[in-house]
C-alpha cells in the first residue's frame, strides 16, 4: 500500500511516500525557517504563500524519487487541522485537487495525531497501551494511548506550549528564531544550577503544565544585568533545566497514575537533549524517542497517522481545513 503524506500546517512544507506500515521511500521537507527568522517568528500570511510554491515540486519530486505516478498511490492523507489557516488550506486544498484527479482516497489527519506517531516509525516495538508526550510550538499535552484511534487527554498546559517558551525565552536573550535549538546549543557551554528558576507546577497532583511564569522570571532574572554583560549561556542552561524538570515531573506523575510504564515523546521540543536525556534515563519507565529530524514537523508522521487510520476503516467524506481542531478522539 502507497501513501502519500502532506504537511503543511505552520512553516514546514513536507511530502513523504510510505510502503505500507512503516516504510519510507522518500522524504522531502522544505523549511521556512530561514525567511520567518528575520522577522522573529511565523508570519502566516507569507508561509500560505511558501508553501504554494514548494508544495506541487515537492509531490513531484517524491513520485520521481519513487519511480510511480500519482495514479500508483492507494491513499493520500493530510494534516486537516490544527494549524494556521492560510497554512493548511494550501495542504488540504492541494491533495483534494490531487486525489480527485488521480482517482485516490483522501483521509484528514490531526496534526497532533500525526506527532504522536512519529516515534513509531522507527519503533516496531511500541504498542499500545503508553502514554505519549506531545510537546511542540503549539502544544504541551500527555495524551493516554490504549489503542490507535483510542486516546485520552490526561492534562496539558494552562498557557504556553513548551516549544512556545522556549521561543519566547530566546527572544528574550536576543537569540534568533526558532529558539529552542539556539538555547540548547548556548545551554551546553553554561551552568544549570546557575540560577534557580521555579518548576511550574511541581508538586500539583495534576497533570498539568505551565510554562508562562518561567519565562517572566526569566526576563526579571536578564533585566538585572546590564547589556552586554547578561550571562547568557548560564541562562540558557537553567531556563532548560526548568522546563525539563518540568515535563519529567508531570510524566512521571501520569506513569504513576496510570500505571502505564511505556513513554513516547514527540514533537519539536523531543528533539532537546536534555529532555531525551531525562527520558532515556527515567527509571520508572522506558521511553520511546522519535529520530531528532522527525522530531518537528514532518510528512512521514502524518501519511503514517492517516494509513493507520484508513486500514482501522476510518473515512471522511471531505476534507476540510480544521485549524482549531484539537483533542484527539
Ligand atoms: O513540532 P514543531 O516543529 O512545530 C509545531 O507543531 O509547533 O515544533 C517547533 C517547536 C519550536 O517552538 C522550537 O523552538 C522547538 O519546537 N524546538 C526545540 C528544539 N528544536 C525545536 N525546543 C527545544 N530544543 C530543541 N532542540
Ligand atoms: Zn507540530
Amino acid at each position: 500500500m502507497l501513501t502519500l503524506g502532506i504537511e503543511t500546517s505552520c512553516d514546514d512544507t513536507g511530502v513523504a511516500i510510505l510502503r505500507d506500515e512503516r516504510e519510507v521511500l522518500c522524504e522531502f521537507l522544505s523549511s521556512q525557517i530561514a525567511d520567518h527568522s528575520r522577522f522573529g517568528g511565523v508570519i502566516p500570511e507569507f508561509a500560505a504563500r511558501k508553501h504554494l510554491e514548494n508544495l506541487l515540486p515537492l509531490v513531484d519530486a517524491a513520485l520521481r524519487e519513487c519511480g510511480i505516478s500519482g495514479h500508483d498511490l492507494d491513499l493520500i492523507a493530510v494534516t486537516r487541522g490544527p494549524g494556521l489557516m492560510g497554512s493548511l488550506i494550501v495542504g488540504v486544498m492541494t491533495a483534494r485537487a490531487l486525489s480527485q484527479a488521480w482517482n485516490v482516497p483522501l483521509i484528514g489527519v490531526n496534526h497532533l495525531e500525526g506527532h504522536l506517531f512519529a516515534p513509531l516509525v522507527d519503533a516496531e516495538d511500541l504498542e499500545p497501551p503508553f502514554l505519549s508526550l506531545i510537546v511542540s510550538g503549539g502544544h504541551t499535552e500527555i495524551i493516554r494511548v490504549d489503542d490507535f484511534g483510542k486516546y485520552e487527554l490526561l492534562g496539558q498546559t494552562r498557557d504556553d506550549a513548551a516549544g512556545e517558551a522556549y521561543d519566547k525565552a530566546a527572544r528574550i536573550l536576543g537569540l534568533k528564531y526558532p529558539g529552542g535549538p539556539e538555547i540548547e546549543r548556548l545551554a551546553k557551554t553554561g551552568d544549570p544550577h546557575a540560577f534557580d528558576f521555579p518548576i511550574p507546577l511541581k508538586n500539583t497532583d495534576k497533570v498539568e503544565f505551565s510554562f508562562s511564569g518561567l519565562k517572566t522570571a526569566l526576563l526579571w532574572q536578564a533585566r538585572k544585568f546590564e547589556d552586554g554583560k547578561i550571562p547568557v549561556e548560564d541562562l540558557c542552561a537553567s531556563f532548560q533545566r526548568a522546563v525539563t524538570e518540568a515535563l519529567m515531573s508531570k510524566v512521571k506523575l501520569a506513569v504513576k497514575m496510570t500505571g502505564i510504564r511505556k513513554v513516547s515523546a514527540s514533537g519539536g521540543v523531543s528533539a532537546n537533549g536534555a529532555l531525551r536525556e531525562a527520558l532515556g534515563n527515567a527509571r520508572e519507565f522506558r521511553a520511546w524517542l522519535p529520530s531528532k529530524g522527525r522530531c518537528t514537523d514532518n510528512a512521514v508522521m502524518i501519511a503514517m497517522a492517516g494509513r493507520n487510520s484508513w486500514i482501522r476503516g476510518v473515512r471522511t467524506s471531505e476534507v476540510f481545513p480544521d485549524p482549531s481542531l484539537h483533542n484527539l478522539s
